[in-house]
């Protein structure tokens, strides 16, 4: 929480009227113990142990009743606290803007080209490099959404009163009755459930991706217009073209790994979805326009050259002189938008094929052909400005969500599909029931039977076989009728070897025989990507790439897909596999080393980055992100997850969704144009030593015998994995080995308990490295200035590293150590936080964290006041827990409760 005077105010506005309604809701006696909890808390806060016993003695003596009132008070009051800062968030940003102008605003689009100016790129090269970027933000419903849409919606209300009470123009009275509204409002918070009574089926997830869209939809095109202005100020004489600037993707519905509920029929429904949603906004941006664009022909003659197309267009389709008697003829813009609009209803309600010409839209390209129409029209009778404020835009929109909104993409593990094809073999009669098939055949036999694939019927398939061969059923019919567009690629998690990329191939291929097959199917090519996500599989990747691209038939799915490959490399899991900063090293240096073979191969590669909004698996802000990439490796286009919690923070406020989509928009233009300087291969060797050393560190941690005990006992895991905040089981497999916990509740675990070990744990084993040989120290400071891949790894682990809270964490550690084995497990975890936090200062040179970020630094301190007995209350309702065989549906409630209430306070889960 910053230390601005107007966010205190309202901070302090919003928890007065916070607390009437405690009274008034849950009593006098109720709001006096939030305040005796809240003082105790301050004193632990600030150092005073004793404070946190006293605490705990209260807590025990309290019922599940008042420790849910409790809970839920701290809860919702972190919940105003993140609403308030938000807006101070948005305030902040104005304010810099009116004190910077005429300047543009820092990090701004215009900054961005300006600097390119700056820089001496010459104009040519600015067209040529606007139509090299081409950012995908990807939606994935990723469990990581605690809040409910509920209590979203009455936030977002409230987002909303608050912005009319900034109005300085309203009388009493109408302040007056916006401040009532606040307060009916937060009184509902309080009387809303936090918890949703049961998880989201998938299409809920579809749903709650598409509740962002409006948002989106109305800040995309500005995004894309304001690139194109600052061009146009910039280099007057430059046009450029954007319609591939930005684009989005969903994972949602089509993501099929370790999720049984994603069936083939939910991801065609979601492709029905999706197209719906981008046709009805499309049809009312349509007719918006008919009731502005009221120019006639008469003061504007030009606009006469909509005349043929409406003619040619009534002439075609007979149903339409009707339809425009009520439009006046001189009206031409009305009229062809109004025929525009038409065809989009034909479009949205798939009128079947008749005798005639079809209205049906069958691209965006379509669309945005007949859009421009209109737009010619206006130039040419004056109306530039009209074109450019009102029709743009739309083209822009079309450009960006074509006719699908976003591009699906489907996901499976590549061990299912490697058990798929094994059936399918033995099914013709190829492979003996009882032989082993070694990669080596696999290639072969998927190379041999390829050209073949789509004259296959394989019978009495498992269900399994069944199933994915019906996904690549739904997939072949939509490519089929509404084209490439609406589908993403084929991701293919854990890729560990060529034959996996093969193996979609062959099943695309395969899905040719679908109803007898289809003019159109050798164009359509469906992208295989391979997703390395452990550490081994990031260093093998140039070995299983190298070796598809070597197989002619891979090579050619790649020159049909325009020689570009698309590589996601997957942050969560691989800093699950082997730490913070081996991760990192394996992440970036993967990237280079799959670019350098990709270019042998005379490839482009688009790297996919999958990362969460966790420090932990491998969040912190986006242009940060992108300004580390290895800039030999960057060539403009990339894709990026946005995941679960981070869609409502980044997409459901417009002006920070503004102001998301232009930072990543300048970062990608300054990573493009000013790639900062490579660090010297001294600098690549060091890191890998550090590596290495870290690695070490931290599988001695994560293969300890007493470490899963640990894991489970000491932080709510447990819990986690029952919560009901995504559709998908938290393992993929039954057990408690990490390896078989999805990266998501590993890290919101350690979140919880305020260790955040993922996005820290071993960095102090690799910094050591260096730090104890002669001038180490010299050079990670180095490091550190000149090499923004390591200057961001050290920022993020920073945060972690204050973001964590040992005084609370030695609660938990001490709630579990029951045993030596247990005991060890907290002692390294203590060791390795102090070398972390002691190595780190001696690279920033900082005497504390975060020195040199002081609001940070205080907003963490004062929200500790608020999180910290949300951790007390969760650690007593563990303790009620494990000393009952079987606990009260009351005291799970309360656990679940907490966690959510901790994630509210943290801004995060995992
Ligand atoms: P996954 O995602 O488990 O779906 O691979 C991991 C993550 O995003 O953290």
């Amino acid at each position: 929480m910053a230390t601005d005077q107007r966010l205190r105010r309202e901070i302090d506005d919003l928890g007065r009227i916070f607390g009437d309604t405690v009274r008034r809701f849950a009593g006098d006696g109720a709001f006096e113990l939030v305040e005796s909890v809240r003082r105790l808390a301050r004193r632990f806060c600030d150092g005073d142990l004793a404070a946190a016993d006293e605490l705990d003695a209260l807590l025990r003596g309290l019922t599940a009743d008042q420790l849910r009132v409790l809970t839920r008070s701290f809860g919702t009051f972190l919940e105003l606290a993140n609403l308030a800062e938000d807006r101070q968030r948005v305030r902040s940003l104005r304010d810099r803007e009116r004190d910077e102008h005429p300047n543009p605003r820092k990090e701004s689009i215009l900054d961005a080209v300006r600097k390119l100016k700056e820089l001496g790129v010459p104009a040519e090269q600015v067209a040529e490099l606007v139509e090299r970027v081409h950012v995908e933000l990807v939606f994935t419903a990723h469990p990581t959404e605690a809040k409910r849409k509920s209590i979203r919606g009455k936030l977002r209300v409230l987002r909303q009163i608050l912005l009319r009470l900034d109005t300085h123009t309203l009388t009493q009275r109408e302040e007056e009755s916006q401040r009532d509204l606040v307060r009916r409002e937060i009184e509902k918070l309080w009387q809303t459930d936090i918890i949703r009574p049961t998880r989201p089926t998938v299409i809920e997830e579809v749903d709650r991706g598409l509740s962002f869209m409006p948002v989106i939809w109305d800040t995309a095109p500005q995004i894309v217009g304001e690139l194109r202005e600052a061009v146009a100020e910039v280099y007057p004489d430059v046009a450029v073209a954007t319609s591939g600037v930005l684009r989005f993707g969903s994972w949602m519905g089509g993501d099929r790994d370790g999720h049984p509920y994603v069936t083939p029929e939910i991801t065609e429904q979601t492709l029905g979805y999706l197209r719906k949603a981008a046709l009805e906004r499309h049809w009312k941006t349509c007719d918006a326009l008919i009731t502005s664009v009221s120019i006639s022909v008469r003061q504007a003659p030009p606009l006469d050259a909509l005349f043929e197309p409406i003619a040619a267009a009534c002439a075609k389709w007979p149903e339409l002189p009707d339809l425009l008697e009520p439009i006046p003829p001189l009206e031409a813009p009305r009229r062809w938008l109004r025929i525009v609009g038409w065809r989009i209803e034909q479009t949205l309600a798939d009128a079947p094929e008749g005798l005639g010409p079809s209205p049906v839209y069958r691209s965006a390209e379509e669309l945005a052909a007949d859009v421009r129409r209109v737009r010619d029209a206006l130039v040419e009778s004056g109306d530039l400005e009209v074109a450019e404020t009102e029709i743009d835009p739309w083209l822009d929109q079309i450009a960006t969500f074509g006719l699908h909104m976003a591009r699906l993409d489907v996901r499976q593990h590549s061990e299912l599909y490697a058990g798929v094809m094994v059936e399918v073999w033995r099914a013709i009669g190829l492979v003996k029931p009882d032989e082993a098939i070694d990669e080596d055949r696999r290639c072969e036999l998927l190379v041999e039977t390829l050209p073949i694939a789509a004259n296959l019927d394989p019978v009495g398939l498992s269900d399994t076989a069944q199933e994915t061969l019906e996904l690549f059923r739904v997939l072949r019919r939509a490519a089929r009728r509404h084209g490439m567009a609406c589908l993403g690629g084929h991701v293919v998690s854990m890729t560990k070897h060529a034959s996996d990329l093969l193996t979609i191939l062959w099943l695309w291929k395969w899905s040719e025989r679908v109803d007898g097959g289809a003019p159109e199917d050798p164009c359509l090519c469906l992208p295989a990507i391979p997703l390395f996500e452990t550490i081994s599989d990031l260093e093998s990747a140039t070995e299983i790439l190298g070796k598809a691209l070597a197989t002619p038939a891979y090579r050619q799915h790649v020159r049909d897909c325009g020689d570009r490959q698309t590589v996601m490399i997957g942050y969560s899991d691989s800093t699950k596999d082997g730490g913070y900063l081996a991760a990192a090293w394996a992440l970036q240096s993967g990237q280079i080393a799959v670019h350098d073979l990709a270019e042998k191969h005379g490839v482009d590669v688009t790297f996919f980055h999958g990362r969460g909004g966790s420090l932990g698996r491998g969040g912190g802000p986006a242009a940060r992100s992108i300004l580390s990439l290895p800039p030999e490796t960057f060539d403009g286009s990339l894709r990026l997850t946005e995941q679960g919690e981070v869609l409502a923070e980044r997409y459901d406020d417009p002006a920070i969704a503004h102001r998301h989509l232009e930072q990543v928009i300048w970062a990608v233009l300054m990573a493009t144009t000013t790639p900062p300087p490579k660090p010297t291969s001294g600098y690549r060797e060091q890191m890998q030593r550090m590596a290495e050393a870290s690695l070490a560190a931290y599988r001695e941690l994560v293969t300890h015998p007493a470490f899963v005990r640990f894991f489970r006992e000491a932080t709510p895991i447990g819990e986690i994995e029952n919560l009901p905040i995504g559709s998908r089981p938290a393992k993929r497999k039954k057990g408690d080995a990490i390896e078989d916990l999805r990266a998501i509740p590993w890290v919101f675990a350690w979140t919880q308990c305020r260790c955040l070990l993922p996005a820290w744990y071993g960095l102090g084993a690799g910094l050591e490295v260096l730090l104890a040989e002669k001038g180490g120290q010299e050079t990670l400071r180095q490091m550190y200035e000149q090499w923004p891949f390591f200057r961001a790894t050290i920022s993020n682990a920073e945060l972690a590293l204050a973001k964590s809270n040992r005084p609370v964490f030695d609660r938990y550690a001490k709630n579990s150590a029951a045993d030596a084995g247990m005991a060890e497990i907290a002692e390294l975890l203590d060791a390795e936080y102090e070398r972390a936090r002691r190595t780190l200062l001696a690279v920033t040179g900082e005497q504390e964290l975060l020195d040199t970020v002081p609001w940070l630094k205080e907003s963490i301190k004062v929200r500790n006041r608020y999180v910290d007995p949300l951790n007390l209350i969760q650690l007593e309702v563990m303790r009620r827990i494990r000393e009952t065989a079987d606990p009260p549906e009351e005291l799970r409630h309360l656990s679940q409760l907490s966690i959510k209430c901790v994630a509210a306070g943290m801004r995060t889960t995992g």
